[in-house]
């Protein structure tokens, strides 16, 4: 695949998920008919979940035939070519209201994560990252916090029920004792996003799911973040942790997480 393919992958799929973001507001907008159901504890599933991902899936199958495509709902296998697709990512906040959630999607060529798209339409935000080309939001490039003192630093955990609370709870202890402020947003995708953009220095959770973090991850790098190497082993399929943070944080918030040098769901 040539730089031409990848431009091509990029600026088609920007326009697909601003369609894409019109209709999820749609329904975001219209919360009667959201019909959320619970696909498992603290799991939310809405209508708008499944109609978004159908959307992409269809255009991205005429537009890239070859292409393979991953997405949160209908699953997928993975290929040298494939699109890997969040249709709304904080769903517990879109189901009630909340505007911090985002469609979600990347492309990677060989395992190698490439383009990288999120659109928060609730929130009139756009980000945008390409391997070697940098990282934008609405057409601005972005760069991340450059912050060095942890007892300067807002750190987002992510959670979900997939892991023991203890292990989370833990490290929700450790990241306060080192001097951290930490919140939870809702959405690892926009998590990562945010650490691109310098709202936040880091976003770490000990398990998360390939759909949450494909776009995130080359939006965070472009803008200058470290981000523990995700699709290492079996983070296509299975997920894995992450820590993505704004470099100079990297050795002390590895030691909060024990995501990195010791990986944290061994
Ligand atoms: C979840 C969100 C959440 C993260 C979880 C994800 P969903 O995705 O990104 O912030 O902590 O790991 O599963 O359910 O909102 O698509
Ligand atoms: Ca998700």
């Amino acid at each position: 695949m040539t730089p031409a393919d990848l431009d091509l992958r990029q600026y088609a799929v920007q326009g697909l998920v601003q369609q894409a973001g019109f209709l999820a507001l749609d329904y975001f907008n219209k919360s009667e008919s959201l019909g959320v159901t619970m696909k498992g504890a603290q799991d939310w599933l809405t209508v708008a979940d499944g109609a978004v991902e159908d959307f992409l899936r269809q255009r991205l199958a005429v537009m890239f035939p070859q292409d393979a495509i991953i997405g949160e709902e209908g699953g997928g296998e993975a290929s040298d070519a494939v699109w890997i697709i969040d249709p709304i990512d904080g769903t517990s906040n879109f189901a009630r209201g909340d505007r911090n959630w985002c469609i979600s999607i990347g492309f990677l060529l060989n395992g190698v994560p490439e383009i990288g798209i999120l659109s928060a339409p609730a929130l009139g935000e756009i980000y945008v990252g390409r391997k070697g080309r940098g990282a934008t939001l609405n057409g601005e490039a972005i760069k991340v916090s450059g912050q060095t003192d942890i007892k300067r630093a807002y750190v987002e955990l992510g959670w979900s029920t997939r892991i023991p609370a203890e292990r989370y709870v833990a490290m929700i202890g450790r990241g306060y004792a080192a001097g951290a402020s930490v919140k939870r947003g809702g959405s690892g995708a926009l998590g990562l996003a945010h650490v691109a953009n310098g709202r936040t220095e880091a976003y770490a959770e000990l398990h998360i799911n390939a759909w949450d973090v494909a776009a995130g991850v080359v939006i965070a790098a472009e803008a200058g973040a470290y981000v523990s190497d995700f699709f290492s082993g079996d983070g296509i399929a299975k997920g894995n942790p992450i820590l993505c943070c704004t470099p100079g944080l990297r050795r002390e918030l590895e030691q909060v997480t024990q995501i990195g040098s010791q990986q944290a769901n061994d």
